[in-house]
């Protein structure tokens, strides 16, 4: 047997002891980190604790993601919005990620995946637009799982990019304006890739700029807990939860 059949066994197993059915496990999970604040301050810590904390649960429920065999993650890291936090705060998030990007590397080659960003990444420090780069080119050649971090993201921003490079292709003469359609927006998106589910933490129940465009149709689940403490038992049980909705995309 291959090792791609093995480890397609070892996926199903480890769902069906879950409480999951392994045929209908999202195929493209996206979760908005939510709650690392307030988190740290009811440690009576300062808020950069939480991000720091916040960063063993990305590791915990990726681990999870590849062994349920679920195979795209996008995490909502940093928001367009985010920029108007306190210059301290962006600059430890902005630490962090290169800490992390570090930290985390081996684990992303010892489980195949393939790292990627999308957002505004231009607007990132220098120092973590050279982290993500490697990263992302060490890692391009994994197809396990495809684990998307949201940086400098807003969904607003990524539908006016995409409405620029269509006009560019129009203005060419590559195009004609009565060729655009769904497809071909959402192709010109960072990622267009449908959102099966959107998980949030901390309770909120908002997208706040999320990819809106790819979640058109997902379903949204809220859980109370906040980022830091978060648990695979959590994440399962938001699975399950996943698993007893209908979804219908307006038919009947
Ligand atoms: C999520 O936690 C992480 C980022 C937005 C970067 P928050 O920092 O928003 O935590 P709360 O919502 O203030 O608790
Ligand atoms: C959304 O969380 C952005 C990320 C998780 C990166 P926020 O904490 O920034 O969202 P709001 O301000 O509560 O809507
Ligand atoms: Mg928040």
């Amino acid at each position: 047997m291959s090792p791609f059949a093995t480890e397609v066994h070892d996926a199903a197993a480890e769902a069906r002891a879950a409480g999951l059915d392994p045929a209908r496990l999202p195929r493209h999970l996206a979760i908005i980190m939510d709650g690392n604040g307030r988190w740290a301050s009811r440690q009576g810590w300062e808020r950069f604790f939480g991000h720091r904390r916040g960063a063993d649960t990305v590791r915990a429920i990726t681990t999870a993601c590849v062994r349920l065999g679920i195979p795209r993650l996008t995490l909502y890291a940093f928001s367009s919005e985010n920029w108007q936090r306190p210059a301290r705060e962006v600059a430890v998030l902005m630490e962090l990620l290169v800490e992390y990007l570090a930290r985390e590397l081996p684990t992303l080659h010892e489980q195949q995946i393939r790292l990627c960003a999308i957002g505004r990444l231009e607007r990132l420090p220098a120092t973590a637009q050279a982290a993500l780069r490697a990263a992302i080119a060490a890692t391009a050649g994994y197809r396990r799982m495809v684990l998307t971090l949201a940086l400098s993201y807003g969904g607003r921003a990524e539908l006016v990019d995409a409405c620029r490079e269509l006009a560019r292709r129009v203005a060419a003469g590559e195009l004609d304006p009565e060729e655009i359609d769904e497809a071909r927006l959402g192709a010109a998106l960072y990622d267009g890739e449908e959102v099966d589910l959107v998980i949030r933490t901390a309770g909120e129940q908002r997208l706040s700029n999320f990819l809106l465009w790819q979640t058109a149709y997902a379903e949204f689940i809220s859980h109370p807990a906040l980022w830091p403490e978060f648990t695979v038992a959590d994440f399962h049980a938001c699975l399950r939860e996943y698993q007893r909705r209908e979804r219908r995309f307006g038919r009947v």
